[in-house]
């Protein structure tokens, strides 16, 4: 990994196609993945989401957010009026990383130190879209933005990315996978409040 990691920044891509061109042929950091789930959506969106890594369909599909959590966000975003083909879509790890269970592939979350070998990535695609405002879905969104673990019971809503703070604004909220695990009581009470994140993300934006 430290060699790859010097690769990366020997690498100095003028666009983001450039960019995206370097990690469609990088080799995944942990084995297994069919290929790279780039980011997506318009340069200069206003709202960028940022997920964890691309689960089995996006692994698949080489699409984020096209698997159950990333329908859930899709009717979420339409609900509070956000236009998810004028935002631009990405995660923090661009590889899926599963663990085998018969022929089940099983989600497994990235380490800290996976996070990091992505974060330049993550880092230079910010710098070419441009967005007002960089929403981080989860613990490793939260990670891969501010570069330290954040609770995000606590820091929910609107935040500062200290790394990032001359180039975008920042909003922490939960991930939509999160609300497909809530038991069914508490599901529907847990949606409402992250389409109430999404309305307030929307006024941001604005
Ligand atoms: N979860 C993520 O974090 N990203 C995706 O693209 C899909 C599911």
């Amino acid at each position: 990994p430290a060699r790859a990691v010097a690769a990366m920044a020997d690498q100095d891509p003028k666009s983001l196609d450039e960019l995206n061109a370097i990690i469609r042929k990088t080799e995944p950091l942990v084995p297994g993945a069919t290929q790279a789930v780039l980011g997506e959506g318009p340069i200069g969106a206003t709202l960028a989401f940022v997920g964890e890594q691309p689960g089995d369909q996006e692994d698949l599909q080489g699409h984020p957010f096209v698997g159950p959590a990333g329908q859930l966000l899709s009717r979420a975003m339409a609900e509070a009026g956000i236009d998810r083909g004028a935002s631009y879509l990405t995660n923090a790890v661009k590889h899926f990383k599963f663990t085998l269970r018969g022929k089940r592939r099983i989600h497994e979350k990235p380490t800290a130190g996976e996070v990091s070998h992505y974060r330049w990535w993550l880092d230079r695609e910010l710098d070419f879209v441009k967005p007002k405002l960089v929403v981080a879905l989860g613990a490793t969104a939260v990670l891969a933005l501010a570069g330290k673990a954040i609770p995000i019971t606590r820091s929910r809503g609107p935040y500062r990315f200290d790394r990032h703070d001359d180039r975008f604004q920042g909003f922490i909220t939960v991930h939509p996978s999160y609300l497909l695990r809530l038991p069914d009581e508490a599901k529907e009470e847990a949606y409402a409040a992250f389409v109430g994140d999404l309305k307030r993300i929307a006024t941001l934006g604005h």
